[in-house]
């Protein structure tokens, strides 16, 4: 069930689109017949969706647009400018103004209750934590050096709280690219029944500000894996706790890594150029099936002599490359020193990939 606030002047259609919403929906409605109360109704709760008139007495439905978005705790809130003004004009001032939609009236009620769904979908699954995996099915593609080069980007730009969960059974390496220990480590909780929030938090690594890390344990656990319900309750727990998760799956298709492909709201795929990588990478794809339609293919460079063109991988692939990230000689010594580029030389060619691939894909 969402709240929803209508501000509108004219009475029958706010009690019409009420009626729609409630009955049809289950929706709560919110009415306002002028501008100014139905901005204060909006701060003092804020709204799932606002459907706002233009030409109202006092504020008009654009004002009331620019102050919802200039208020913190509204700027996010799905806005619909639902307006008698119906030219091209009239839509670009209502988008300039800070709404998200514009609907002519008059306009069906079908119409607008499909219009009222697509807008709140669309804002649920963009406030839904991420969880990026990264992956290839063939070793030593890049795949960690990515994973702790997007997250350090990411950690970089801004305020964001972001987690990276290494879950190579084999003795993984990402918190080496940090310059520490991988202690303490997901071990402990393949002996546990039900994980919790406190054991989780109590596993994780600050590696730089703002951005923490789940390492993977030095000795390879023999004879135990990470199984389903586990990886899907530590997924939850740092869903909830963190803006976004970066996990570095192994390469291999095990419990851990299906459920993580499952689980996670994008998959990048990372290839090299030579024809090894090429021909797992698109078996993966096959693998995967349906799954797999959407995943970004980034191909990254880990040596300076290209072998394959990217022309023929993505021929093979028959897909579009998402990113390239140049091969960088600076990227040996970064991780030598456990100094990733993305956080100490931002200018690095490696970093500079990283901060477009991430501001486009994320
Ligand atoms: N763009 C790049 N330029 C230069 N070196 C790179 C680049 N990307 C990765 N490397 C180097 O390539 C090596 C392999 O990278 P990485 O360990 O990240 O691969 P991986 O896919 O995680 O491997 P594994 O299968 O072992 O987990 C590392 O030494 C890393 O520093
Ligand atoms: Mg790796």
């Amino acid at each position: 069930m969402a709240r929803i606030l209508i501000i509108d002047d004219d009475p029958d259609l706010l009690e019409m689109i009420k009626l729609l919403i409630e009955r049809r929906r289950g929706h709560e409605a919110v009415l306002s017949a002028d501008g100014e109360s139905g901005v204060q109704k909006a701060l003092e709760q804020p709204p799932d969706l606002a459907i706002v008139d233009v030409m109202m007495p006092g504020m008009t439905g654009y004002d009331v647009c620019r102050r919802l978005r200039e208020a913190p705790e509204t700027a996010s809130i799905p806005i619909l400018v639902l307006t008698a003004r119906g030219q091209p004009v009239d839509r670009e001032a209502a988008l300039q103004a800070g709404a998200d939609e514009h609907m002519a009236k008059p306009v069906t009620m079908t119409d607008l209750m499909e219009k009222i769904d697509g807008m709140l979908a669309e804002h649920s699954a963009a406030a839904r934590p991420h969880t990026i995996a990264m992956a290839s099915l063939k070793g030593g593609v890049g795949v960690t050096t990515l994973a702790a080069n997007a997250a350090a980007t990411l950690s970089r730009a801004g305020a964001r709280a972001i987690c990276l969960v290494d879950l190579c059974p084999s003795s993984g390496h990402l918190a080496l690219h940090f310059g520490h220990r991988p202690r303490p480590d997901w071990s402990k909780l393949m002996r546990e029944d039900v994980i919790d929030a406190q054991a989780v938090d109590a596993l994780l690594l600050e590696v730089s500000a703002g951005l923490h890390l789940l390492a993977s344990p030095i000795v390879p656990p023999v004879e135990r894996a990470l199984r389903r319900p586990t990886v899907k309750a530590l997924l939850e727990i740092l869903e909830e706790r963190f803006d976004l998760v970066i996990v570095d799956t192994p390469s291999i298709l095990n419990e851990a890594t299906t459920t993580v492909l499952d689980l996670s709201s994008d998959t990048w795929l990372i290839v090299t150029a030579d024809p090894a990588a090429v021909q797992t990478t698109f078996g993966t794809v096959r693998a995967l099936g349906e799954r797999a339609k959407g995943f970004p293919v980034i191909l990254n460079e880990v040596t300076s002599t290209q072998r394959t063109s990217p022309d023929a991988i993505e021929r093979v692939l028959k897909r579009p490359l998402a990113g390239t990230v140049p091969f960088d000689p600076d990227q040996a010594k970064a991780l030598a020193q456990g100094k990733p580029l993305a956080l100490h030389r931002p200018d690095a060619p490696l970093a500079k990939a990283m901060e477009e691939l991430t501001n486009e894909l994320i």
